[in-house]
């Protein structure tokens, strides 16, 4: 999740992480994620279409997700087209 704020991050911006209580919140300011895309990205594979041209196999959130089904936290993607993208994870 981390190597993904700083790929996908514009340049000179920063990454918000914060823990409150039961919640984990990562920010990174990017291009983010297109709605249609959002509800895929954690399935292997997958890339969304604006960040194609990033390297990655599209496998880091998938493998995030398995370990959160594990553990039974639930995690959540939230993303502002050309502003911000933030992962939410619950304890
Ligand atoms: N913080 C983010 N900002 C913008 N887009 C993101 C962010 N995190 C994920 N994405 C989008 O979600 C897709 C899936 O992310 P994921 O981490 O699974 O794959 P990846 O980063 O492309 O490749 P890998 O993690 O295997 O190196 C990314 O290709 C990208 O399009
Ligand atoms: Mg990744």
């Amino acid at each position: 999740m981390i190597d993904n704020t700083i790929k996908y991050s514009y340049t000179n911006t920063k990454i918000e992480i914060a823990l409150k209580l039961n919640t984990l919140t990562i920010k990174n300011y990017s291009e983010g994620i297109n709605k249609k895309d959002l509800p895929f990205v954690f399935e292997q594979y997958y890339k969304a279409d604006n960040n194609k041209k990033q390297e990655g196999y599209g496998l880091g959130l998938s493998i995030v997700k398995t370990i959160m089904d594990i553990c039974d936290f639930e995690i959540d993607i939230k993303s502002k087209i050309n502003k911000y993208t933030t992962v939410i994870i619950s304890f």
